[in-house]
């Protein structure tokens, strides 16, 4: 169902990889919504070639970017408001990766060198989005600026290893440069805790089925799917959340606020 809720707003939309790809909901809805806007993703993931079908359904450039390069991202924003006709009104980070979880290193035996990958890839690239849209005033004013995160954040689930601190760091990345952005040219920045979601990067995650259920069983409303994020996402790149901004926004279905369900319950009783 479409209210135009993005009429006449333009958006760079990172992280669709496939169909499940949150990202991908995201793009078909501000489609829906009315919005114009580029996609983009890493050149390797591309490879792939899935994200050509996204760009035909949604009328929409692709434009190759690695989020952790500098040279990339001013590419990204130049290109994006050449080909969208002017500034930017939202933009989507949906960025995580971890080498120590995909290769299965133990917390206790992590690789430095992959920790500040995961740190580069899932959080300074947050950053150097903004600072890029920031040096080359690409952001419309009343833009919206979102990225997703996860509650390990706050709460350890020992399986998340370094995209723990990776989603700390975006967060707090989110307060920061929300204060900055919001009095230079008030635009939003936020992140979308996100619950369990089955997507490439999530079930990634050793023993996600059970960390997934878990969350679900956990949850009053169960586990929000990445259709109803993606609902959320277009809320926050609209004009009925303008004043919104450097918060870190639940979307679990009542996961971090519930302290034990009676489905839980049931479930730990037989
Ligand atoms: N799936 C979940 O359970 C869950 C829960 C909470 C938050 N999230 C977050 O949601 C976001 C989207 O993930 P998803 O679940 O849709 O999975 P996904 O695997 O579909 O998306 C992750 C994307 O990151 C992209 N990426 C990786 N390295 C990159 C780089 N260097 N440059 C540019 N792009 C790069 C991948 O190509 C992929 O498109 C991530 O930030 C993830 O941490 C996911």
């Amino acid at each position: 169902m479409s209210n135009n809720l993005l009429k006449g707003k333009r958006g760079i939309i990172s992280g669709a990889l496939d169909q499940n790809s949150i990202a991908w909901k995201v793009a078909e809805k501000a489609h829906e919504q009315g919005a114009t806007f580029t996609l983009t993703n890493a050149p390797i993931a591309m490879r792939m070639g899935e994200i050509n079908k996204l760009g035909e359904q949604c009328n929409a450039e692709i434009i190759p970017a690695d989020a952790t390069s500098m040279e990339d991202l001013e590419n990204l924003f130049t290109k994006s408001q050449e080909t969208l006709g002017g500034k930017i009104d939202f933009v989507l980070h949906s960025i995580g990766m971890s080498p120590n979880v995909r290769k299965g290193k133990d917390y206790g035996d992590l690789n430095y060198d992959w920790f500040q990958k995961t740190l580069d890839v899932s959080a300074l690239s947050f950053h150097k989005m903004m600072q890029t849209a920031e040096k080359l005033d690409a952001m419309n004013e009343w833009g919206s600026i979102l990225g997703l995160s996860y509650i390990a954040a706050q709460r350890t689930f020992p399986d998340y290893s370094d995209m723990a601190q990776a989603k700390a760091l975006l967060e707090s990345i989110a307060r920061s440069y929300g204060y900055r952005f919001g009095i230079s040219k008030k635009v939003r920045v936020n992140t979308i805790s996100q619950s369990p979601t089955m997507t490439t990067a999530g079930s990634g995650v050793p023993g996600f089925d059970v960390f997934f259920n878990y969350a679900d069983k956990m949850s009053p409303l169960g586990n929000a799917d990445a259709e109803s994020c993606a609902d959320y996402c277009i809320s926050m790149f609209s004009d009925l959340t303008r004043m919104v901004t450097m918060q870190n926004l639940m979307h679990d279905g009542g996961f971090s606020t519930s302290g034990i369900t009676d489905a839980l319950v049931e479930e730990l009783s037989k």
